[in-house]
């Protein structure tokens, strides 16, 4: 355990107004959504917070049926999580223990490592092909009799990149069915390439191929935690087992169950999305910052000394995410904000560097 080092998160607004005396920081840290929660979850948040002094439905019912409907699948098929990271924490736990291992690639989501370290086992990494992009052929080629759960990010987290459908196919051919696929699509309603895989489409009852997806991203509703895996009916029953009881809010339940069809919403914040990311990259390219061009709503930037840069940025009331932690000390990741937003950014790197 003292190998382990606790997630460092986006630091909160109130910490920066608290510690740097900065009234109204800007916080482009956690790949939020920055035009807020459809107004429709807001609504029946309203509407249901004087039954507060009642557990949540701990079987999540009306939301499970929801999602199970929206993607034609069976309810037993759907697990849902206080966010998809308590999933991959669960998945860890169930799969993993001293003299297993996970595998995955560098420059991962963190998560990944930080939930395998804490069961004991050993977390394996492949490097990135042009450091950047995952390598699903060298990663399974990295599979070994003791590996029990391969962690995957499309879009990968920090680099915003994709593996694409031909690299995806051929490697469900090569994993053995003892496996566990974790195919954690946090952001996968911004892609908008052609080859982007659906890894839903790849459900069978041969492989255990888990997809997490999640509410906090363009669902806009972070703050209450809710994300799900699909999986196959036995590793469901088995997330169950384990989970905690009333793992998901009343309020998260409620809020989601409202608002996940405002299709209004959710292109909305597309938008936004796609005209804030043309700008940071028209600006990086002016000032000549090198970046890894995206597929999410966040950038990797590379500044030349992302800790210090960011340091320096959160004295300018904006705050992004250094990128030390993930192999990167060049670096910093910047969520694409509002477009007030994203200029004062733009104004505060110029400043800075
Ligand atoms: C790749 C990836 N997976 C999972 C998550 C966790 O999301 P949640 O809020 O559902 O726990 C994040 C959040 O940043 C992420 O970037």
């Amino acid at each position: 355990m003292a190998a382990i080092h606790p997630y460092e998160p986006g630091k909160p607004i109130e910490e920066v107004q608290r510690e740097l005396g900065v009234s109204e920081p800007v916080k482009l840290a956690s790949n939020e959504n920055p035009i807020g929660p459809s107004p429709l979850a807001v609504r029946a948040i309203r509407e249901a917070l004087a039954e507060l002094n009642r557990y949540p439905d701990g079987g999540s019912w009306a939301l499970i049926h929801k999602i199970a409907a929206r993607h034609k699948v069976e309810p037993n098929r759907i697990f849902m999580g206080s966010g998809s990271c308590e999933i991959i924490n669960l998945l860890a736990f169930l799969f993993l223990r001293p003299g297993l291992n996970a595998v995955s690639s560098e420059h991962a989501f963190v998560i990944y490592q930080l939930a395998t370290a804490a069961t004991g086992g050993s977390f394996k990494t492949v490097p990135m092909r042009g450091g950047e992009v995952f390598d699903l052929d060298a990663i399974a080629a990295a599979i070994d009799n003791n590996t029990r759960i391969v962690f995957l990010g499309n879009p990968n987290n920090p680099t915003g990149t994709i593996y694409r459908r031909a690299e995806w196919k051929r490697f469900l051919e090569k994993v053995p069915q003892r496996v566990v696929i974790v195919a954690d699509e946090a952001y996968f309603e911004f892609v908008r390439d052609a080859e982007y895989p659906d890894s839903l489409e790849d459900h069978d009852d041969r492989r255990m191929l888990v997809t997490l997806r999640t509410f906090s991203k363009i669902f806009g509703l972070a703050g209450l935690r809710v994300g799900y895996a699909v999986a196959r009916p036995d590793i469901v029953s088995l997330l169950n087992k384990v989970r905690q009881p009333f793992n998901v809010t009343s309020l998260g339940q409620i809020a989601v169950t409202a608002g996940m069809d405002d299709e209004e919403h959710v292109r909305n914040t597309l938008r936004v999305n796609a005209e804030g990311m043309a700008y940071l990259e028209g600006e990086f390219k002016r000032l000549g910052i090198a970046y890894v061009p995206s597929h999410a709503n966040f950038i990797l930037a590379d500044v030349g000394g992302g800790r210090a840069v960011y340091e320096k940025l959160l004295r300018q009331g904006v705050i992004v995410r250094p990128m030390d932690g993930y192999g990167y000390p060049r670096h910093v990741r910047i969520s694409v904000g509002l477009s007030e937003e994203n200029r004062k950014l733009v104004a505060a790197l110029k400043k800075v560097l």
